[in-house]
């Protein structure tokens, strides 16, 4: 099952591709997480994208695909996969079906800006396992420590309110245009993500199926 996550910053991809991966045991690959790994490790790519992720501005797409398509050449993606933050662009959703065909289902997860910004305010993350939390909607069981590694939870650097706008803006003029694109290829599913997680969820379930 190939499954890609589409919708604006902080609509909640990682937050829903994480519980989907468990559900259906196939990898969540979210670019972001591998971006960030790289940054915090300090590799080559790390250093190139650092300055890119910081502002809010897209990964050039050379540097991008050749991240996601030597990942989903790996094993555990035999089953299927769930993409988390690709393709966000048409050029991109292009090279991905010249590489793996068509996708299974396409889920746009749909949230209104203003409320984007908020949901960024509370957002903390863990930068060892990558898991998110909301400090109001979804908060960790233990003050700041991830539930599920122990690791301190931090902030990201780009959820500083003017880099999310920035993020939005670029969201609607390269990434919003990819609606249409799914949508012409009927793999489109639009759910509201303004719901509560685990009733996404299960929208999202009950849309999957088996
Ligand atoms: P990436 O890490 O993918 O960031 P993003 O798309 O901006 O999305 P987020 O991770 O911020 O949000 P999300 O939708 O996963 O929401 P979440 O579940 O955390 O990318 C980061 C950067 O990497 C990009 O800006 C770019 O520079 C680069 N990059 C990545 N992919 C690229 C690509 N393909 N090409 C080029 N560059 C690329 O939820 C958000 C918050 O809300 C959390 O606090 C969560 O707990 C909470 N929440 C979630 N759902 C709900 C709910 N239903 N109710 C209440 N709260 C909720
Ligand atoms: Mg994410």
């Amino acid at each position: 099952m190939k499954i890609v996550m589409l919708g604006a910053p902080g609509a909640g991809k990682g937050t829903q591709a994480a519980k989907l991966s468990l559900q259906y045991a196939i990898p969540q690959i979210s670019t972001g997480k591998i971006f960030r790994d790289h940054i915090k490790n300090q590799t080559t790519l790390g250093k190139n994208i650092e300055e890119f992720i910081n502002k809010g501005l897209f990964v050039p797409d050379e540097l991008t695909l050749d991240v996601v398509l030597n990942r989903i050449r790996k094993e555990d993606c035999l089953n299927g996969y769930i993409l988390d933050g690709f393709p966000r662009n048409i050029q991109q959703a292009i090279a991905l079906k010249e590489n793996q065909g068509e996708m299974d289902f396409v889920l746009n997860i749909s949230v209104q800006d203003e409320l984007i910004i908020d949901r960024m305010k509370y957002r903390r993350f863990c930068p060892s396992c990558g898991r998110n939390y909301h400090m109001l909607h979804l908060p960790p069981k233990k003050e700041n420590i991830c539930d599920y590694c122990g690791h301190e939870l931090t902030i990201r650097k780009d959820d500083k309110e003017e880099t999310v706008k920035r993020r939005l803006l670029v969201y609607h003029e390269q990434t919003q245009p990819l609606i249409e694109y799914y949508q012409k290829q009927n793999l489109l599913f639009t759910i509201d993500g303004t719901q509560k997680v685990q009733d996404v969820f299960d929208h999202l379930l009950a849309l999957i199926g088996e």
